[in-house]
């Protein structure tokens, strides 16, 4: 066991810290835009009860039982088999992955931070050379800022959970929701608020295929940071009376008002531009930046507000996506919590300047395969593909392959009976054959 412990408030916060990031403000609202708007937050919406929580639960369980890192918590729960089981605990190796290009993009939103105090572009299409210079020829900037995030990543995971990962989200997380408050009701005043406020509530089903709704469950994950081993590692650390369902809940529905908060401000500013939902990746980057130029100085500080709180979405993220690789290290060698931070911190400015250069110019046909630079690759087999399979390997394994009296007896201190009823018919049945149906139909093996 180990004594390095969140507060009861900390972990709740640390844990809506790392629910709630890029994905809640950068993804979340062009995803709904391509999708349908309203039908598909309704079925996101679903795909956050029905299986998210859940799966949250399931990882929290996980951690709060053994109070040790994935690997070493699948192995002590097992009661059969605990080397195979071991292997399920890696998942936290595809966290690391998906940190190298996560870091990346909190880069690009730390050199907003500046371009919005200095030199907002004046048009969409002054904007998007902005950032196609950037991101294609701008090789040593984007370094710079990478390194920079990395620093402040890593120190902070250093510091350890009490006084490098709690305080941190302290801080960040506050500031962050009073800034989106402040800008969601800047965003009131507009006549195009109604606009954007009916386009995520009200269903359009033209825009809606079967596709989304894998697009919705993969994001169900992301955005939950299930399915890598995080929030069992983050629960692992909790202060032995936290209630692990109440959190739960609290968590989920922190990050999905956070979510609908930020696609109610950017869609706000979108339409009151008369742009049309859908905008791809570029919403953040080109069309907000260049949006922000036309309210004068207010979009300086509107600008800025925004990139911040994006910055410390993305921080607070990148930070719970480190700590499952370091405490594994820690706990299972003699290597210091310090220098594992610095080693796993190492190997991955590695991978991510890799994953950088794919996007540069000359090098980017060399590491393009197929129709996706090794960026997108990342991003795709990570959110579509790993995470659900992970959440579903967690959530057989608990529901049946961990011991069920103890499972229960433990459970039921947080809930009656009939709901760890229906909880555990979720894991063991909802979660594997929906999620993975879902995902079997993505991915071309049947049709419907
Ligand atoms: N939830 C974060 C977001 O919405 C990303 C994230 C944090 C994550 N930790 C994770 C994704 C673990 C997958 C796994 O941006």
């Amino acid at each position: 066991m180990i004594k390095d412990k969140f507060t009861k408030a900390g972990f709740i916060l640390a844990a809506a810290g790392s629910a709630v990031g890029l994905g809640n403000v950068w993804k979340f609202p062009y995803i709904t835009g391509d999708n349908g708007g309203g039908v598909f937050v309704l079925v996101y919406l679903l795909t956050i009860v029905l299986v998210g929580i859940s799966v949250f639960i399931t990882e929290s369980y996980m951690g709060y039982k053994t109070g040790q890192n994935s690997v070493s918590a699948f192995e002590t729960l097992a009661v059969n088999n605990k080397k195979g089981w071991k292997i399920a605990g890696f998942t936290f190796v595809t966290a690391l992955a998906i940190l190298s290009f996560y870091v990346i993009v909190i880069g690009w939103i730390l050199q907003y931070i500046v371009i919005s105090l200095t030199s907002l572009p004046s048009s969409v299409a002054e904007a998007e050379q902005v950032f196609m210079t950037l991101l294609t020829k701008d090789l040593s900037s984007q370094v710079f800022y990478f390194l920079v995030s990395f620093a402040i990543i890593a120190y902070t995971v250093s510091r350890g959970v009490k006084e490098g990962i709690e305080k941190m989200n302290k801080v960040l997380m506050p500031t962050l929701i009073l800034i989106l408050l402040g800008m969601l009701f800047y965003s009131m005043s507009f006549d195009s608020f109604s606009k954007a406020f009916s386009f995520l509530f009200y269903p359009n089903f033209e825009k809606f295929h079967a596709e989304s709704i894998l697009v919705a469950v993969g994001h169900a994950f992301f955005t939950l940071s299930i399915g890598m081993a995080v929030i069992l590692t983050y629960s692992s650390s909790m202060d032995s009376d936290t209630n692990i369902v109440k959190s739960s809940v609290i968590v989920a529905v922190l990050d999905t008002v956070i979510a609908l908060m930020a696609g109610l401000v950017i869609f706000t500013i979108l339409f009151n531009a008369g742009f049309e939902s859908s905008q791809g990746a570029g919403l953040v980057f080109i069309t907000l930046p260049a949006l922000f130029y036309e309210f004068g100085a207010v979009g300086n500080i509107l600008a800025v507000s925004f990139f911040i709180a994006l910055a410390f979405a993305g921080i607070t993220s990148a930070i719970s996506i480190l700590e499952p690789g370091v405490r594994y290290v820690e706990e299972t060698t003699t290597i210091s919590r310090v220098k594992a931070t610095y080693i796993i911190t190492a190997i991955l400015i590695v991978a991510g300047l890799i994953s950088l250069l794919s996007n540069i110019e000359g090098y980017s046909e060399a590491l393009k395969f197929g129709s996706k630079s090794l960026f997108d690759w990342f991003d795709y087999i990570s959110s579509a593909i790993l995470l659900p399979v992970g959440g579903i390997i967690t959530a057989i394994f608990v529901g049946f392959f961990a011991d069920q009296n103890i499972l229960k007896q433990t459970m039921c201190k947080f809930i009656s009976e009939k709901v760890y009823g229906v909880w555990l018919f979720s894991i063991r049945f909802i979660v594997p054959f929906g999620v993975g149906l879902v995902m079997i139909e993505k991915l071309g093996l049947i049709k419907f």
